[in-house]
């Protein structure tokens, strides 16, 4: 945060209690240490939890990222835009479960689906008539004839690199660095490396980006930064006939959020198909977030494969796979057994029905592009009056602030962001009663449809309180 002009202090007011920052002057530092200690503050009952869960759950929760500094956050229940904590306090939740929470919580539509399903039968592992209806609607949103369903963005993304592999009998893939696309071997590569582990720019390295992964596969994945179509092409001049495609989110995001470049989508498709390879666009968190076709839709480029999960299922945990005649035509044809037990189930898809056709309807979308340039025109205003080095990036219902004035192209431009900055952020904003999602520069806020006028202003007033802060740095 180099160029922060003189302080100036908010106008606004912060409603919700937004507690005072150490004076003018305080480092970053400084400042998470008092917001930190106002965050366990209001929270004893979730401190209390988290120590009985140590002895319960590995590590005290139920998924490594559910862990956030300074503690795990318990909560007690959800309604409409708002969840709640143990302890009782209230947050605009623009978490959004990860970006899953696009129906918000309680959504009639999706609870009267899942109600109506539930007498009926929860789990048949034979398909039910839904499956069609949830098939034909993703054709008719994202353009592929034909679909599957799984459980989970890891298992979407995990059959689309299967299929890219069976269909071209070739083994190498190309992702993309920082790019995340769930938890399974071959993708775990050069997720988050960090700055001494990337390698040159031109040849970034190939980086386990777990335990547990057999260097075996870490080398069959290779990696490009996002944007760099010369990358792809050295690739693939580099390695003939043994790539089988390229998995890449279209709107990249778990990097903040960076926008492709005119030209790069379909020139990557253009280069692939050139040369035998396949493109699957990894829309688990574009999907329906991104406007109603995902990130498709917006940059009017439709590849061979298509991965869903998190919004679709309406808060129900569910995936897709979409695919052209030849991508899903050799899975209809026997080529690649792509199986599950829960796949298609019927709960899952009764939820999906819902939050498709009741849903993330047309009027869905306008009123959260109006809330998404509510949410950004009051944060701009803040980083403008308070002379901050950082910006405001969306798409659809996704966003998030990001702490560097420079464009972002890359994950090496993103690497050197300094997150503490980001981490303040998050503080700032859950002491306020907003809960954005965790992990700093990372993750970006969902705006559901069940947010309002009133939710976004809480947003912008405790950045306001947060700006002023930062601006009076130094
Ligand atoms: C782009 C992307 N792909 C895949 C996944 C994996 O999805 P899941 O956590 O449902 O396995 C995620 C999860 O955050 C994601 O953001």
């Amino acid at each position: 945060m180099a160029e922060q002009a003189v302080p100036m202090q908010s106008s606004s007011t912060p409603e919700t209690a937004v507690p005072a920052s150490p004076g003018a002057g305080a480092s970053i530092d400084e400042i998470i240490t008092a917001q930190e200690k106002i965050f366990c503050e209001r929270q004893p009952e979730s401190r209390r939890l988290a120590g009985r869960a140590d002895l319960a759950l590995a590590g005290g929760v139920t998924s490594s990222w559910q862990v956030t500094r300074p503690q795990p956050v318990w909560l007690s229940h959800g309604k409409g835009s708002k969840i709640y904590d143990v302890d009782g306090n209230e947050y605009v939740d623009l978490h959004g479960g990860y970006g899953a929470a696009l129906a918000g919580h309680g959504h009639p539509a999706i609870v009267e689906a899942l109600r109506g399903q539930v007498t009926l039968g929860t789990h048949f592992a034979q398909p039910t008539p839904a499956a069609i209806l949830v098939a034909e609607e993703l054709t008719r949103r994202f353009g592929l004839p034909l679909w599957r369903f799984a459980n989970s963005g890891t298992e979407a993304t995990m059959d689309a690199v299967h299929l890219m592999r069976a269909i071209t009998g070739r083994d190498l893939i190309i992702k993309v660095e920082g790019g995340y696309h769930g938890h399974h071997d071959s993708v775990q590569v050069s997720v988050c490396p960090e700055a001494d582990e990337v390698g040159p720019a031109n040849k970034p390295s190939q980086v386990p980006s777990s335990t547990g992964i057999p260097q075996a596969i870490v080398d069959l994945t290779l990696v490009v930064g996002f944007n760099d179509l010369d990358g792809v092409a050295r690739l693939l001049d580099e390695n003939p006939g043994r790539i089988a495609g390229m998995i890449i989110e279209p709107i990249m995001m778990n990097a903040g959020i960076i926008q492709p470049e005119p030209g790069y989508l379909a020139g990557l498709k253009e280069l692939l198909h050139s040369r035998g390879a396949l493109l699957t666009f990894d829309e688990v968190k574009t999907g329906l977030t991104a406007g109603p076709s995902g990130a498709t839709g917006v940059t009017g480029v439709t590849p061979d494969i298509i991965c869903l999960a998190k919004a679709i299922g309406g808060g129900v945990s569910v995936a897709a796979i979409g695919g052209t005649e030849e991508a899903m035509g050799y899975v209809a044809a026997g080529g690649y057994e792509m199986v599950g037990t829960f796949n298609g189930n019927p709960l899952a898809m009764a939820a999906c029905r819902a939050m498709l056709c009741e849903v993330a309807t047309p009027a869905a979308y306008q009123r959260i592009e109006a809330l998404r340039q509510r949410a950004v025109a009051g944060l701009q205003r803040e980083i403008g009056r308070n002379g901050l080095a950082a910006q405001v990036v969306s798409v659809g219902a996704k966003g998030c602030v990001v702490f560097t004035a420079e464009p972002v192209r890359d994950f090496r431009g993103f690497l050197g962001i300094d997150d503490s900055y980001s981490h303040a952020h998050w503080l700032y904003q859950h002491n306020g009663g907003v809960f954005l999602p965790p992990w700093g520069k990372i993750e970006q806020w969902l705006i559901s449809v069940q947010h309002d006028e009133a939710d976004i202003d809480r947003l912008v007033t405790n950045f306001a309180g947060f700006a002023a802060a930062l601006g009076s740095l130094r």
